[in-house]
């Protein structure tokens, strides 16, 4: 008679010693198999007399019901243990942020614009935006440029034929981005405090001039407001956008219809190596762009009270900044789509440039 204790304690340690669930299903099938251990002792049974039978029936079916259970137990154990390693083996860490295999890249023009606003919202300044075709109206008239003034001649317009819903107001492609002030100050009260760079058209094309560019303009317009603003303002944004503390600015006077007094910026820079070029040293000097104290009429215009408020605006050209920033030699590869050059001078997509985390790395 086969010991049943030494028997079932054998096959609890096979089963404990069963790694998987293939070796745990092979110690399943020795012993509970057609041909396994505890069957043959079940075979055994129909053998026994009456007595035996009374006496070793429960000790084989015990036997059966212990091997049933703890194959069971394990093969529990096994499901889990295979679950938590595959876990653990697939675990995705949902705060990192994604690393793109093939990950494109920000257009310096697009870079450039992200930092500039960077720079004014810290400055306290918002976001204001316009359209690319532009009525007549706010491109020129309201900026102090009346139908047949010779200062429109100053910029190469592109116009736009009339269309249906016009209702006899003329379209152009906005020249620059100051019609946006007329926008800004028709819908709103000073104090106002606003940046928009964007798109802006002239009939125009060569190494440095592309017939769309961008600008950024800014308008503050507030009680008490004078050229110290303005200035202050200038170097600041000059300081920041160009992560430099040594900068020095030059103001010409210039004429604008919208602004009186009107300026026009420079910055010092040194380009005496061919190919580079250093701010802050040299002997040259670097074009920034237009600016001044907005005019009585345009304020009047936008039916802001000339008597009680006055403000300043700039508008400064965005391409050639970014190409000065950035080392970019003509302005046309910005509009080009070339993915070379793109993957060259472009930013990677997740450096959201920011005054504290850094503007441009
Ligand atoms: N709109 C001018 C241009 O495109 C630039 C400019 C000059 C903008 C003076 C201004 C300003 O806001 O005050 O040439």
């Amino acid at each position: 008679m086969t010991d049943i204790a030494s028997l079932q304690s054998q096959i609890l340690a096979d089963i404990n010693a069963a790694g998987d669930e293939a070796a745990l299903d092979a110690v399943r099938v020795a012993a509970l198999g057609k041909k396994g251990s505890v069957s043959a002792l079940l075979a055994t049974m129909g053998k026994l007399t009456p007595e035996e039978r009374k006496q070793q029936g429960p000790l084989v079916n015990g036997l059966k019901d212990t091997v049933t259970d703890a194959i069971a137990a394990r093969k529990a154990q096994l499901a889990d243990a295979a679950l938590e390693m595959r876990l653990a083996s697939e675990k995705v860490d949902v705060t990192l942020p994604p690393v793109p295999e093939n990950s494109g890249t920000v257009h310096p023009i697009s870079q450039v614009l992200e930092e500039i606003t960077a720079i004014f919202a810290d400055l306290g300044f918002a976001v204001a935006e316009g359209p690319d075709v532009e009525f007549d109206d706010y491109n020129f008239t309201r900026l102090n440029i009346p139908p047949d003034h010779p200062a429109r001649q100053m910029q190469d317009t592109f116009y736009v034929a009339p269309q249906q819903g016009d209702q006899g107001a003329a379209h152009v492609l906005r020249t620059h981005t100051s019609p946006v002030q007329v926008r800004t100050m028709l819908a709103q009260k000073p104090p106002i405090r606003v940046i928009s760079p964007g798109r802006t058209y002239r009939v125009d094309s060569d190494a440095t001039h592309s017939p769309m560019f961008h600008q950024v303009e800014a308008l503050v317009v507030d009680e008490g407001i004078h050229l110290g603003h303005l200035k202050w303002t200038v170097e600041e944004f000059c300081r920041a956008f160009f992560e430099i503390d040594t900068i020095e600015l030059r103001a010409r006077p210039s004429f604008f219809p919208f602004t009186e007094p009107s300026l026009e910026w420079d910055m010092r820079c040194d380009r005496s190596v061919p190919g580079q070029i250093k701010f802050g040293t040299g002997n040259d000097w670097l074009e920034l762009g237009g600016s001044g104290m907005v005019h009585r009429r345009v304020l009047e215009n936008c039916g802001i009270d000339s008597g009680r408020y006055s403000g300043f605006a700039f508008g400064f050209g965005l391409d050639r900044m970014a190409m000065l920033k950035y080392g970019i030699p003509d302005i046309r590869s910005f509009f080009e789509s070339d993915l070379r050059w793109l993957r060259h001078y472009g930013f990677a997509a997740l450096d959201i440039p920011t005054l504290d985390g850094g503007l441009s790395r």
